[in-house]
């Protein structure tokens, strides 16, 4: 098909002169930043144009050790003794000034990260404010979130964060820990630290007082370090699958806390009486736009079998008008994959579907030659036990298989090992209702996907995770009774 979009956006690059990164960070310990003990350093960068954005430290155990202090003495001489009003007006003053940069914390998330600008600055940092200004408000209410039960901070936590979101990520965990009491070691991915040292600069500004929250980057030795610390009594986790089940492993017999928020394999179900052109846009949304780097990423397509050419048609058309590009780029709407080791992940799962012998579509669209990019990707016809079908591919791969009927299409929808995320489509309510209390999926979207907000829970079954974020339901994982 050709493209019938001849005419092409002039390039709109968002400037990066007012934005200022140093060409080094060290650890964010007690209030200040730190050299690490460790000595060592390691560079980040940009994965559009591999161009080197700074460097930073590689924090150790002993290093780990010297921010889990902070964070316990922090709690027990301050944090754990001040009045919930009082902490409340900390987290309010992080989420104002966070909105005072929104501009710069959405341009260092999209060179450091891949993102769209039009992602980062509309969706990221908005909701990351969001969050802190959400759970701030529930610091001096706890007494009345659990009625008849006394809740307890629990201490220090360790709060480990993926790439595909850092910001928003480190937002989601460092909220509801401040706003329950407790104080905070995070460790954000290693691919994408620069917003979380943006943020520790915030945090030191913004007078909060000092341990409250310790941020040290590294790599997973230094998560493990983390896991494993004695004075830890919660970690709260997001990313692989494989790495959520060894933190279980580690923690067993010990009476840490734990929350997993792992990967999904998220399923769009469309039926014929759907909208399809609103359909088409939302599964475009679900599993294009940020590259399919999102946990909840509608990567899976069922569509009723009388509707289904219709609909990958429709779909083949939109996909035509992509923009796969620079991420620092407004009219962009996919950007860099994160890094060399996901694109080469992203590549095998399509040459899997090309040696499967399954139709693959993708835009003719060019991409850029440097830097790690991927076209958007439609797989046609896998079969139920494919890998293409039950592996989580984090790109932005869609696979695509046709349903007759609602039992049948329920069944595979839930026939994978995650249960994060669905998508239902279809014009009747009744419908709607039926289904969603038989997917076994933490979130479901009803003709529309990938909203979220700050009050609305979030998290999975099987081996998604265990535990909430968001909302009411996100304050209990930092809570005893
Ligand atoms: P990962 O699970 O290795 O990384 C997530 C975080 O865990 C990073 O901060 C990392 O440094 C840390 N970490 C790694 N090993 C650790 C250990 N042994 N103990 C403690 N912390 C450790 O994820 P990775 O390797 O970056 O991505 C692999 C795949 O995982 C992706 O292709 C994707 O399928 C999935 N993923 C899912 C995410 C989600 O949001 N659910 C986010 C990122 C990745
Ligand atoms: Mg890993």
């Amino acid at each position: 098909m050709k493209n019938n979009f001849e005419w092409k956006y002039s390039p709109a690059p968002e400037s990066t002169e007012h934005i200022k990164i140093d060409p080094r960070y060290d650890l964010f310990i007690n209030g200040k930043f730190v050299k690490p003990l460790s000595k060592t350093y390691f560079e980040t960068s940009d994965p559009a144009t591999g161009k080197m954005l700074a460097s930073m430290a590689h924090a150790n155990e002993k290093d780990v050790n010297t921010a889990v202090l902070a964070a316990k003495t922090a709690y027990d001489k301050t944090w754990k003794k001040m009045p919930g009003k009082e902490r409340g007006k900390y987290i309010f003053r992080i989420a104002r000034m966070i909105q005072e940069r929104a501009r710069e914390f959405a341009i260092i998330e999209s060179l450091n990260g891949g993102k769209p600008i039009r992602e980062s600055r509309d969706f990221d940092i908005p909701l990351a404010a969001n969050h802190f200004s959400y759970y701030a408000g529930w610091a001096d209410k706890l007494d009345y979130a659990f009625p008849n039960r006394t809740p307890k901070s629990l201490g220090v936590v360790g709060q480990i964060i993926p790439w595909n979101f850092p910001l928003l990520m480190a937002a989601w965990k460092i909220a509801p820990a401040l706003a329950t009491g407790n104080t905070v070691v995070l460790k954000p991915a290693e691919t994408t630290s620069l917003t979380a040292l943006k943020l520790a600069e915030l945090i030191r500004d913004c007078d909060l007082p000092p341990g409250v929250v310790n941020i040290v980057t590294g790599f997973g030795n230094t998560g493990a370090a983390l896991v494993n610390h004695s004075l830890v009594n919660k970690i709260a986790f997001t990313g692989s699958t494989g790495v959520g089940k060894l933190i279980q492993k580690s923690i067993a017999g010990t009476s840490k806390k734990l929350s997993l928020e792992l990967g999904g394999k998220g399923a769009h179900l469309v039926f014929d009486d759907a909208p399809i052109n609103q359909a088409v846009e939302g599964i475009v949304n679900g599993i294009f736009f940020n590259q399919g780097h999102v946990c909840c990423a509608g990567s899976r397509l069922y569509v009723q079998e009388n509707v289904a050419s219709e609909v990958i048609t429709k779909l083949k058309a939109r996909m035509q008008t992509l923009i796969v590009g620079d991420p620092l780029d407004k009219n962009t709407d996919i950007g860099a994959i994160n890094s060399e080791g996901q694109l080469k992940k992203i590549k095998d799962y399509i040459q899997l579907g090309k040696n499967e012998g399954l139709e693959i579509y993708q835009p003719e669209c060019g991409i850029p030659t440097k830097g790690f990019f991927c076209k958007p990707t439609l797989i046609i016809g896998a079969g139920q036990s494919s890998r293409l079908v039950q592996e989580e591919i984090f790109g932005p791969v869609l696979s695509i298989q046709t349903f007759r009927t609602i039992e049948e299409v329920i069944e595979k929808a839930n026939q994978v090992p995650y249960g994060l995320s669905a998508g239902v489509w279809t014009d009747k309510g009744s419908k709607i209702f039926n289904l969603t209390s038989k997917l076994r999926a933490g979130v479901i979207w009803a003709n529309t996907y990938n909203k979220f907000d700050p009050t609305s829970p979030f998290g999975g079954y099987k081996e998604s995770g265990f535990g909430r974020e968001g909302g009411l339901h996100g304050l209990q994982p930092y809570l005893s009774f």
